[in-house]
């Protein structure tokens, strides 16, 4: 992913998509929880929806930590980012402070719905210092976030 810069007035919002570990096996991994949609699917949804809406997005994916933190660094000046920090949403401080630290509006997906699952993804470390969640309406909450960033809600 290159380095987000701010939108020249009037030109496109450039929204930051980060999707984090084990993300790249959609499609064939719990297909149940997760659906059957892959995450090329997800980006070329993403990419569709921003071009109506005179958005574009950048998308990332990585299953490492610090990968995701540089990630979350480079989009610091993005109109606005999507966050989907898998497992690491539970846990993640490193990735907590990188949101925090951000000056772009970050918001916090998910596929499934956390709080209807095991107890220990009820908690997100990430989603205090993030403008909002969006869980648990499958690709949709990729591109419920989008429309929240670009003011289209
Ligand atoms: C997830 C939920 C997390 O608890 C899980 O570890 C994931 C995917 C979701 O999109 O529903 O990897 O973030």
């Amino acid at each position: 992913m290159g380095e987000l810069t701010p939108a020249a007035g009037g030109g496109p919002k450039r929204i930051a998509v980060i999707h984090g570990p084990n993300l790249n096996l959609l499609g064939t991994r719990e297909p149940g929880i997760y659906g059957a949609g892959t995450l090329e699917e997800i980006n070329r949804r993403l990419a569709a929806a921003a071009a109506e809406f005179g958005a574009v997005c950048e998308c990332f994916q990585s299953n490492g930590e610090g990968e995701l933190v540089s990630a979350v660094q480079r989009a610091a000046l993005a109109d606005g980012v999507i966050l989907n920090a898998g497992a690491y949403t539970h846990y993640s401080i490193a990735l907590r402070d990188a949101v925090a630290a951000s000056a772009a509006p970050v918001v916090e997906v998910h596929l499934s719905n956390i709080h209807a699952r095991e107890a220990f993804r009820h908690v997100s470390v990430i989603a205090p210092v993030c403008r909002g969640v969006i869980a648990g309406f499958g690709a949709d909450s990729y591109l419920l976030a989008l429309r929240a960033l670009v003011g289209r809600v």
